[in-house]
């Protein structure tokens, strides 16, 4: 399945991406990563490694559906069939979704629905919650709204603060992101009532407890 990245900055989950579909039997193939922000250090490291890349920066178009048909061309134009946005920190408008019907994944990182939109690790860490982690989900016209395809449980630490339990959030990332574009790129999703279906999925049975009842 030919896939396009979407980043905004530093583009960690895409290079796990990358790295992932690199083998030739994984079922998707990376063949274009959009930055909308010059600065943005993945559009470096994909053009390293042999990616095409493309800079669309939002603020050379004067509004949203200006700078959204240019992406939509570039897309088209390279033949893709698949978006996944990698910390893609522009709202996209409902047209754009539309046309990209169940084509376009996210990664989020909280359990959505809990904490949607921005500032999530410390949100969690004020409400003292005892487990976060990251959703990757197909993307709908409401931010940080659609069908889930794979979560992942990262327990909240006593003495976390934003940027450890961030970085410990993003170990997570790295993992459920490839395995969620594994699972839709090979076919084995179906969405039913807005939830999704993943074919011979396995599930796992365990309940943490954070503190944990075992060592109390
Ligand atoms: C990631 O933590 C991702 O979950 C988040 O931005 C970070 C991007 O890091 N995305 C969002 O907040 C989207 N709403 P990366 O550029 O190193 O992948």
């Amino acid at each position: 399945m030919k896939t396009a990245i979407l980043i905004s900055g530093r583009g960690s989950n895409m290079q796990a991406l990358v790295n992932a579909a690199s083998p030739p039997e994984f079922p998707a193939r990376v063949n274009l990563v959009i930055s909308n922000n010059p600065d943005a250090l993945g559009l470096k490291w994909a053009g390293k490694v042999g990616i095409n890349t493309k800079l669309i920066n939002h603020r050379d178009y004067s509004n949203r559906s200006a700078f959204e048909n240019e992406l939509d061309q570039s897309l088209v134009g390279a033949e893709v069939e698949l978006i996944c946005l990698a910390g893609f920190m522009r709202l996209l408008t409902q047209e754009f979704v539309s046309r990209w019907q169940n084509r376009i994944i996210n990664m989020h990182p909280s359990l959505l629905p809990a904490y949607k939109g921005l500032n999530t690790h410390q949100r969690v860490i004020n409400d003292g919650v005892r487990f976060t982690g990251c959703t990757v989900h197909f993307v709908r016209p409401e931010m940080d709204k659609g069908p889930i395809i794979a979560q992942a449980v990262v327990p909240v630490l006593p003495n976390d603060n934003a940027e450890t339990l961030a970085s410990r959030v993003l170990v997570a990332e790295h993992r459920c992101y490839p395995f969620a574009l594994q699972m839709v790129a090979s076919g084995k999703i179906k969405i039913v009532n807005n939830c999704v279906l993943v074919e011979n999925a396995t599930n796992p049975e365990v309940v943490i407890m954070n503190p944990d009842d075992k060592q109390s």
